[in-house]
């Protein structure tokens, strides 16, 4: 059972003045691929306050895979990935690549998502974009290859060649 935590980041969305339809679109679809989401919480724009809930994510409660939602765009507040870079050893610079790459095929404005990806320890950290439609459509690029990193994360194989 892989174990999933959610972030949301959204100042309107922590103070309630907006429902986090996103974070409900990936605990709805992670669950239904047998993940068990541990932990899910929904924060301001703030960096510190993100990394320091990524870090207790990955850190303490044995996630293996962090999904975030909000906070990758041009906005002032938006800060997300910088947040994200503060806490991850390792970037995947190939998952962000292929969520861009799909998502540009529906919509140029994909180009303006500044997602990062990377791994502290054994956790997989993504940042998805805001929309719960174009989480939707990120989550669809990057579900299939999620067993398999988290088998070669967690050291369940090394083995990467197909048969
Ligand atoms: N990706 C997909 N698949 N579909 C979308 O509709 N919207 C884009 C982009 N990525 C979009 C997408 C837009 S409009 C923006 S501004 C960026 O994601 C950043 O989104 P965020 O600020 O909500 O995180």
């Amino acid at each position: 059972m892989i174990k999933v935590g959610i972030l949301t980041a959204s100042d309107r969305g922590h103070t309630g003045e907006r429902a986090d339809e996103s974070g409900k679109v990936i605990a709805k679809t992670l669950s239904e691929i047998g993940a068990e989401v541990v932990d899910y919480v929904v924060v301001p724009d703030e960096r510190s306050i993100i990394s320091s809930h990524l870090k207790r994510m990955a850190d303490e409660q044995g996630i293996v895979l962090v999904l975030t939602t909000g906070g990758t765009g041009f906005s002032p507040r938006d800060i997300t990935p910088e947040a994200t870079l503060d806490v991850i050893d390792r970037q995947v610079p190939g998952i962000p690549e292929a969520m861009r790459a799909k998502s540009l095929q529906i919509t140029p404005r994909a180009m303006l998502s500044r997602a990062v990806s990377g791994i502290r320890n054994k956790t997989l950290i993504i940042n998805l974009p805001g929309s719960p439609k174009a989480v939707q459509e990120c989550l669809e690029v990057i579900l299939p290859v999620i067993p398999h990193a988290v088998e070669i994360l967690t050291g369940q194989t090394g083995e990467c060649a197909r048969k």
